[in-house]
């Protein structure tokens, strides 16, 4: 088993990232330090780590406001807190985003991600006790039917500007390991849930929108399938595969819970509803189709046998528990929701779902 003393998470102020800060302060033994480096974009949000840093700052965790593609920068850190595993979350993450506007996807997703990888191999040389962790996605692996499965050798066929450059990123990654013999792993993952999630993606938008009596947008015919995997898992498959991940190798890690948007979308208005006593076939009357995301791919679904298998990782929790936290989360954390809507970032949203 790897340990390690000093991590450096990029992007660890998003969604994952600050869950996997909070996992491994306050559900592992991880003794060592923790550096995040995240350049705070609209979806970096430093509440998401305000306990951890009022606990931890500057003792075990170190923050800095800092973009993965300024070489100099990231280079000084690595030397000066001598960083022997880098997990690397920072990424533009929003497919929509990604239609509208790629750019930013291929300046951070390809470009900071090779200039990650060469800081790596230039400080870390032919060290073989360290480790750069890649955090991708199953989009990567394209659209599938009714049927099937994602397994770790399907072929890559991305469809979206964001899923392409998560595949370009994860090829080079994997050149890294081959050409450099750099010691790597990557995860490729299903559709996350849980706290902290910038209500821009289903879930957290959802909720919101009922809470506040918004239109709830569905694309299309609502009947495109995902699988959901409950956030906190997946900081612990991320976990298992660092300390225990073999080099070289990539690690599916799914929630094995399919779901059609429109089902979903239906179930969390029932849920939503039963926390805030409000009924639930007036809250089901929100729901409205919205023209299709061009490209959407159809359905998705992982086979995570080899971590199952390899790492002994299991979910450790059923949707509809899963839910029903993330769903009083939000209800709970009224503050942290007005500090986000209080941005103009979610103008953004409302101006791009337009009605059938
Ligand atoms: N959310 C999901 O369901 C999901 C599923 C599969 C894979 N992933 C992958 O997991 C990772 C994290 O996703 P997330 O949902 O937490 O994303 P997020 O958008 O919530 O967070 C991304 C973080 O990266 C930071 N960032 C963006 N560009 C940066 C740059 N150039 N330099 C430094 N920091 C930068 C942002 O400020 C933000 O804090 C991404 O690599 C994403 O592709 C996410």
């Amino acid at each position: 088993m790897r340990i390690f003393k000093n991590l450096l998470i990029t992007g660890g102020s998003g969604f994952i990232g600050a869950n996997f800060i909070h996992y491994l302060f306050e559900k592992t033994d991880f003794s060592g330090n923790i550096i995040n480096v995240d350049c705070l974009t609209y979806a970096g949000n430093p509440n998401n780590l305000t306990e951890i840093a009022e606990k931890h700052g500057n003792t075990r965790y170190f923050f800095f406001k800092e973009n993965v593609q300024n070489y100099e920068a990231i280079e000084k850190i690595f030397t000066q807190f001598e960083i022997d595993c880098l997990i690397h979350f920072a990424a533009e993450s929003h497919v929509d985003r990604s239609i509208f506007g790629p750019k930013d996807f291929i300046e951070t997703n390809i470009v900071g991600t090779f200039n990650l990888l060469e800081i790596a191999r230039k400080v870390w040389g032919s060290r073989e006790d360290v480790l750069f962790h890649h955090i991708s996605t199953d989009e990567v692996y394209g659209s599938l039917g009714e049927t099937g499965f994602f397994y770790e050798n399907t072929a890559y066929d991305p469809r979206s500007p964001y899923s392409s450059s998560k595949a370009a990123s994860d090829h080079l990654v994997s050149a890294y390991f081959h050409t450099y013999k750099l010691p790597v792993t990557i995860s490729n993952c299903s559709n996350n849930y849980g706290a902290y999630q910038f209500p821009e993606k289903l879930i957290p938008l959802m909720i919101l929108n009922i809470l506040e009596g918004k239109p709830l947008p569905i694309y299309g015919d609502g009947k495109y399938i995902r699988d959901w995997l409950f956030v906190d898992d997946h900081c612990s498959a991320i976990w298992e595969t660092v300390k225990r991940g073999k080099t070289g190798e990539t690690y599916n890690v799914g929630g094995e819970n399919e779901w059609e948007n429109i089902k979903l979308v239906n179930y969390l208005c029932e849920r939503v509803a039963f926390f805030t006593e409000k009924d639930p076939n007036e809250v089901k009357k929100l729901i409205t189709y919205v023209k299709d995301r061009p490209g959407h791919d159809r359905r998705y679904a992982i086979n995570c046998d080899k971590i199952k298998n390899e790492l002994n990782w299991r979910q450790s929790l059923d949707f509809e528990t899963g839910l029903d936290e993330t769903i009083k989360w939000y209800l709970n954390n009224k503050e942290w929701i007005e500090n986000v809507r209080s941005g103009d970032y979610l103008k953004w949203i409302d101006k791009n779902y337009t009605e059938r």
